[in-house]
């Protein structure tokens, strides 16, 4: 797919790109046919935009978010892509259930943060081991950088490495607490290792935020994000 095709799709769908999803969708080789894509993207727009590229491409696609699940397989049977996009209510904390050297591509963009180390580092063995000899992985996750360490109402848990935070409306009142495991480059780096992967680069960057799940609707705010794409060997 060259950027004018992948311009139309966005057009069609009415979403905005995002240059972390665009990285990843451009490390996607013509060769690699079985995509495994944890945490499907909103309304499945980086999954359609997968296979699109390649009539005999397959992509499997999970999440734990049941609603948003049913909104994204309206859209991609719309599209009659049901047959290449399978979609599953299925949690990365859950039983494994892909086999050996199985995908050539694992896109998991916006994910493995939501995981507690102990959680991240059985998810990260079970992707090495279904990733084929030669599979890469594309993994976006979000920076330390986005904490306020002065925030009295963040707390870190060494345990599991999750900080619990604040999130405010734009008056200031507290809306939600949410919970994630924010990275640095190294913490990212040395799980992907541990999982017996070789990182071929890491870059650290921020990225807008958008208020609405279409990206039409601009946040003020952006998002410190890093990124890494490693291989198996
Ligand atoms: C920020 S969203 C979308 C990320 C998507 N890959 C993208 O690039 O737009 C995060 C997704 O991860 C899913 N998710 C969170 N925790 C998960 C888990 N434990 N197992 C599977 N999916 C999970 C959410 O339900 C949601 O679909």
């Amino acid at each position: 797919m060259d950027a004018s095709d992948a311009d139309k799709t966005l057009a069609e769908l009415g979403a905005k790109p995002s240059p972390s999803e665009e990285h990843g969708l451009s490390l996607i080789r013509d060769e690699d046919k079985m995509i495994f894509s944890p945490g499907i993207s909103t309304a499945g727009f980086a999954e359609i935009r997968m296979v699109r590229q390649h009539p005999d491409r397959k992509v499997v696609a999970t999440t734990i978010d049941r609603e948003g699940l049913a909104r994204a397989e309206e859209i991609i049977t719309s599209l009659g892509l049901q047959g290449q996009i399978e979609t599953r209510l299925e949690d990365l904390r859950g039983a494994w259930n892909y086999p050996r050297e199985y995908f050539d591509f694992i896109y998991a963009r916006l994910v493995l943060h939501y995981l507690s180390v102990q959680d991240l580092e059985v998810a990260l063995k079970n992707f090495t081991r279904s990733l084929k000899s030669g599979g890469r992985i594309f993994v976006v996750v979000r920076s330390v950088k986005n904490v306020t360490a002065s925030d009295p109402h963040v707390r870190f848990d060494p345990d599991t490495k999750l900080t619990t935070y604040p999130h405010y409306d734009a008056s200031g009142a507290l809306l939600s607490t949410n919970v994630r495991y924010f990275h640095t480059p190294e913490s990212i780096r040395t799980h992907i290792e541990g999982a017996g992967l070789k990182v071929d680069s890491i870059e650290e960057y921020q990225e807008q935020l958008y208020r609405d799940f279409m990206r039409r609707d601009m946040s003020p705010h952006t998002d410190h994000v890093i990124e890494l794409v490693a291989t198996k060997f």
